[in-house]
């Protein structure tokens, strides 16, 4: 596994050049339409750079960041809650968020099918949701998925509409968006739950 808890230095110094320029400006712009003083939850939050951006442009937000690793939330920024847990049983009453994130952290997911179920129940509807990840079918995408196997992560990487198909029969309308070997979903809750 990688050794997170031993690594939240160097995500803090280098988390911020994982996103690139053209994927900070559509989540800045996604941003705009949280309401005012909204609830937001950075899931695998790891030194919580995508709160970090947010609360740049957004300081009224009231960020919260979880992630299981304590050595990663340590450097997180002190302007945010900060919980230890899982994205499988997130520890939040329904409809507590009115946007959630996740930044290079779906595929470490043990149970992903499980995290969607709890990523929509936390969601208010109507709610956001943005997912940033890497694309398997690309040749880098790829490498990476072999990587992370060597590591014995879950390395569970999904082609974006594969996992924009998997969102949408968990009640989320999709927008994809594409950064050569990664890409977003951009999301929107539409307030139910399959059984
Ligand atoms: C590559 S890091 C990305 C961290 C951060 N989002 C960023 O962009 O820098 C992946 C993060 O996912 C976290 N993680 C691993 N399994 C998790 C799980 N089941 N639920 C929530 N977070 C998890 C790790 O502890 C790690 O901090």
């Amino acid at each position: 596994m990688i050794p997170f808890n031993r690594l939240g230095l160097i995500f803090k110094i280098f988390a911020f050049f994982i996103y690139p320029r053209s994927f900070r400006a559509v989540f800045l712009s996604v941003l705009q339409k949280v309401p005012k003083s909204g609830a937001v939850l950075d899931v695998g939050s790891g030194t919580g750079i995508l709160s970090r951006f947010a609360h740049d442009v957004r300081k009224d937000l009231l960020l919260t960041m979880i992630d299981p690793a304590p050595g990663m939330l340590r450097f997180a920024p002190g302007f945010g809650r900060k919980v230890i847990g899982l994205a499988e049983s997130l520890p939040f009453r329904g409809g507590s968020f009115e946007a959630l994130f996740i930044g290079d952290a779906f595929h470490h997911f043990g149970k992903p099918q499980k995290a969607i179920g709890e990523i929509a129940r936390v969601l208010k509807p109507k709610g956001l949701l943005v997912i940033f990840e890497i694309d398997p079918g690309t040749l880098l995408g790829a490498s990476i998925t072999w990587g992370e196997r060597i590591f014995r992560e879950p390395a569970h990487f999904y082609r974006p509409r594969r996992l924009a198909g998997i969102l949408a029969e968990n009640g989320f309308e999709c927008t994809i968006s594409h950064y050569g070997w990664r890409y977003a979903i951009i999301a929107e809750y539409a307030g139910f739950r399959t059984p």
